[in-house]
Formats: C-alpha cells, structure tokens, sequence
C-alpha cells in the first residue's frame, strides 16, 4: 500500500509519544526532570533522589530518601546464577555485552521478572540500579572480596572505588554529578529501544537488554569512550588542530559533536565543561581540558558544531583515572534509572508502539517458478 504521508529518516523531528519524565527545551537550551532544571539538581542533589525522581515524579523528603537507599542497600546482592555466569565470562568480552547478558540473566532469577504492575516494576528497577554496579565489581575484581559488598550509601562513591580503588569524596561527587547529567534524556535511542520493547508488553529485564545493547553503538552512548580514545591518539593539546583538520578533510566525524535534537549548546555539556575545568585546576592537569577547548574551537570555527555531554564528561572521567573501557558502563548504571521510569510510563498506560513504513521496494510482479529464474 503507498503511504500518503512522507517517512522520515531516522525518525528526525517525529513527535512518537507523550512523557511527563523529560522536557528538552532545544530553543532555549534548557533541560529539567519532571520539571526541575537540571542546574538546580547538579548543584543541590544527588544521583540518588535524581533517580528517586525520575521514579516516582517528586524529589523524596529526607525520610523516603534515607528508606530508599535502604531498599537499594537492599536489592543490591547478585543472585548465585548471576554470579557463577560471571565466572565464566570470558576476558576478552565487552563490558557492555556483559552488562547486556548480566540483565537478561538477572530476569531470569527475579520471580516478579513477568509481573509489569507499576509497583513491581519500580521493585525491579530498584534491583537494577543497585545491582549494575555489583556486577561491574564482580567483573572487575572476582577474586577481591572488598567488591563484593553491595550499595554503601552513595551509588557514585561505589562507582568510583569499584573503578578507580579510590575513596575521594570529592571525586565521587564529580562521578555523581556526571551520572546526574547522563541519568534522562527523553526519547534518544536507548530509550526508545525500551519503550518499544516494553510496549509489547515485555518483561522490564528485556526492555532493559534491549536498551543496553543499543547504548554501545559509538552513535550513542559509546561515544564518550569514543572520545577518550580520541584524547589519547592525539596525545598533545597542541597536535589537536592538525589531527582534526586532516579528519574533517577525509569527511570523518569528530566524536563528541553533534546532536540530533540538540543543534546549538546543550546545557549538560556546559555543566561537564565547568567540572571537567574545575577539575583540572584540582588535579593540576590541564592536558585533557586543554585540548578538548583547541578541538571545541577549530569544530566551532570549521562545522559550527558544539560539543555535546560525552565530549567534556571524557576529560573529566579521564582527570578521575576511571578506565576508558568503563565508561559507557557508567552510563548504563546512571541512564537505567530514565530507562526504567520510561518503561514505567509505557505500561502504566500502553499502547503498543508499531509505525509504518513507506514501501520503496520493486512493484507487484508475477512469480518466477525455480526453474526460470537466472543466476
Ligand atoms: C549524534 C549524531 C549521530 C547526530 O547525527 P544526525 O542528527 O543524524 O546528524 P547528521 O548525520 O544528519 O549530520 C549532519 C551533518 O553534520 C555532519 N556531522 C554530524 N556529526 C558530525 C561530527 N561529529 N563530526 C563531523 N561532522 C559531523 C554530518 O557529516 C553531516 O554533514 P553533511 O550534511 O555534509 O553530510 C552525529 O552528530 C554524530 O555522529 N556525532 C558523533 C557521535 C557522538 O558524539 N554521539 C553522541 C551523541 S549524544
């Protein structure tokens, strides 16, 4: 059937549905969580109330947030499956296609995996939240038993020790900012993934995989790992303008730049920015700073690009030591509390999600018994 109504590639511009969760304000730059700036949370909260947020739809008083980081306390243990499947992973897997298997294996423990009601959803996204990064310290360190031990009070301070062996509070406050910026973005690819996933009416574990796996594409998430490697080939602040010069000449992109929704300044980049410019003023390392602002300028100059979150939060996860293979991880840990409140959002009122597509293909013909068809 011809479709009246042209398609879009990539879906550009399409409004697919309805939240109440984010609001990206492209005109004006702006964006907030349930209707809370995203300036005001990076200054005042924490991952976890941010996360509380997204979940529930109001920032907890002090008493639901103390009982909240009970229940991640909580949830955080891994079931013995998961564990003895962590055993056998082999060294040279990704850690994202491991986090990928770990969640698709964590449903099949969880007696309630099948049960989409809107308060055993919130269960299950609990156990995740707490458990990524349990499964990120049993990956990283099976035999130290110090990593074993679940959520302790703060998921970034967690976080930073699991990949770093680091204790600094201040720099697991630079951690919880960063998982602030990268916990909600409204319907970017991941998300989507899930909630189309979710609107089959799929358990929230699959539509967690499924988002998962759209994560690592260096398009989305994988980008900020992108970045870092990018950091490191060009090694110097002042090799930058030749290296991204003789890129841009052979048509390649710059990771880093560049936004499908985002065509002006994003206001998490100019967050990251400051931090990643706090921090190397703290650390007394400005080699990382240094070059993404010569690569900033030349982009600006060249494409008129502006960088995006993933260019600045690589300087300042590279400033914090964490391993540039983690660092797409970290984003699972922080955007699985967006992605389960979308899921949450689709079930609580579904409607399965199923487009069109505009039919490019050969017109109606005649069949070709085998024996007449060409090579
Ligand atoms: C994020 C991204 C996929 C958005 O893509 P998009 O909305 O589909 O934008 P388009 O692919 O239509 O790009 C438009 C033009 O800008 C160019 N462009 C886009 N991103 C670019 C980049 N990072 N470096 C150089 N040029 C870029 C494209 O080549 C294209 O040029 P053309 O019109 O001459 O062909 C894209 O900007 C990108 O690949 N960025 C790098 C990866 C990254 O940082 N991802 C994290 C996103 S948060």
């Amino acid at each position: 059937m011809n479709m009246s109504v042209a398609s879009k590639p990539g879906l550009e511009g399409i409004m697919a549905g309805e939240t109440a969760i984010c609001d990206i304000d492209e005109i004006h730059g702006r964006l907030r969580y349930r209707g809370y700036a995203i300036e005001d949370l990076v200054v005042h909260a924490s991952f976890e109330e941010v996360a509380y947020l997204l979940l529930h739809g109001e920032l907890p008083s002090a008493m639901a947030l103390q009982s909240w980081k009970g229940e991640l306390e909580h949830a955080a243990g891994l079931p013995v499956p998961v564990r003895r499947y962590l055993e056998t992973v082999p060294s040279s897997a990704h850690l994202m296609d491991i986090l990928r298997t770990s969640v698709s294996f964590l449903g099949m423990t969880d007696p309630e995996a099948n049960d989409s009601s809107h308060a055993a959803n919130v269960r299950k996204a609990v156990k995740l939240l707490a458990r990524i990064p349990a499964i990120l310290g049993r990956t990283l360190h099976p035999h130290d038993p110090a990593f074993a031990v679940g959520f302790r009070g703060s998921l970034a301070a967690d976080l930073l020790h699991i990949l770093t062996g680091s204790h600094d509070l201040e720099d697991a406050r630079e951690l919880d900012i960063s998982l602030m910026l990268y916990a909600e973005h409204e319907f970017n690819a991941s998300t989507f993934a899930a909630r189309v996933t979710a609107s089959t009416l799929a358990d929230l574990y699959g539509a967690v995989t499924a988002a998962i796996a759209a994560l690592k594409g260096p398009l989305h998430g994988g980008a900020n790992e992108a970045v870092a490697n990018m950091f490191q080939a060009i090694g110097r602040p002042e090799n930058a303008p030749e290296w991204v010069l003789s890129r841009l000449a052979h048509k390649q992109r710059i990771m880093g730049f560049g936004h499908r929704v985002l065509k002006h300044e994003d206001p998490r980049t100019l967050i990251a920015k400051n931090r990643a410019q706090a921090l190397s003023a703290q650390k007394q390392n400005f080699r990382w700073y240094e070059m993404a602002e010569s690569i900033e300028q030349i982009m600006r100059k060249e494409t008129g690009m502006f960088p995006n979150l993933d260019f600045y939060t690589a300087v300042v996860y590279l400033l914090l030591r964490i391993p540039v293979e983690t660092f797409t991880p970290i984003f699972v840990a922080s955007r699985v509390a967006g992605w389960c409140a979308h899921i949450i959002e689709q079930q609580d009122r579904n409607r399965l999600i199923r487009p069109r597509a505009a039919y490019v293909g050969p017109p109606p013909r005649p069949y070709v018994p085998l024996e007449f068809r060409t090579p």
